[in-house]
């Protein structure tokens, strides 16, 4: 099928069903023959995969917010100049699981790091990626109340909670003030519905935008 090689993010707090989403989406572009390429953040290059292990193992407070900000920038500077570009160069739609929206929500919104601002974030977004963007980026939103009920059908309760409910409340307020600020690029899609009609919504965008 013919289609325009692109980015596209998913984004969204825990629990609110991006992995299943992006899975579903996979596979309904293997379905279509469209060449895609479906990534991850933190991660998705091999230098990628190896901040996420020091980011996400072990002790979280073994880095100063600052640190693991840019830790988060590093990683993503790899994910972007050995996975993302080239992919897009050779024709893929690239899919991340999670982006740079996922710094501002949970850095800024979420955990509120007093010591870092939106312009310092924005500052060094473009010295790593330079003007490039999201062709489209997918926000799932949802009460982090369902989505506790959900994380703990798959025993992650604790995870979740150990981060607190207001804590998701931030997250969630900061993702949607992302959506509104950025509205041609972002969509929020309710996702406390079906994981099928959440998939339908997202087949529509990606046929309006890329196909
Ligand atoms: P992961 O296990 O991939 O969780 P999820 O399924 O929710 O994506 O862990 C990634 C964690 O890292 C998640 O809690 C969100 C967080 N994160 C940040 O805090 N800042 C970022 O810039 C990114 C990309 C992720």
């Amino acid at each position: 099928m013919q289609f325009h090689p692109g980015f596209i993010t998913f984004e969204g707090g825990d629990g609110s069903g991006k992995t299943t989403q992006i899975q579903m989406l996979h596979d309904y572009l293997e379905t279509q023959s469209i060449f895609h390429l479906t990534t991850r953040e933190p991660g998705g290059s091999s230098a990628a995969e190896e901040v996420r292990k020091i980011l996400i193992n072990g002790d979280q407070k073994k880095w100063d917010s600052i640190s693991e900000t840019l830790l988060f920038y590093a990683a993503r500077r790899s994910h972007l100049t050995d996975t993302i570009w080239p992919a897009i160069k050779n024709g893929k739609l690239v899919i991340s699981d999670r982006y740079a929206d996922s710094t501002v929500a949970y850095q800024l919104y979420g955990y509120q790091n007093t010591n870092i601002t939106k312009e310092q974030l924005d500052i060094l977004y473009q010295m790593i990626a330079g003007h490039f963007k999201p062709d489209l980026t997918i926000i799932l939103d949802i009460d982090p109340r369902v989505a506790l009920s959900r994380v703990q059908k798959r025993g992650e309760k604790d995870r979740f909670e150990s981060k607190g409910i207001t804590f998701h409340e931030r997250l969630r307020e900061g993702f949607r003030k992302i959506a509104s600020i950025d509205s041609n690029r972002c969509v929020l899609i309710n996702a406390n519905q079906s994981k099928e009609q959440i998939h339908q919504e997202v087949i529509r965008l990606i046929k309006d935008r890329f196909l």
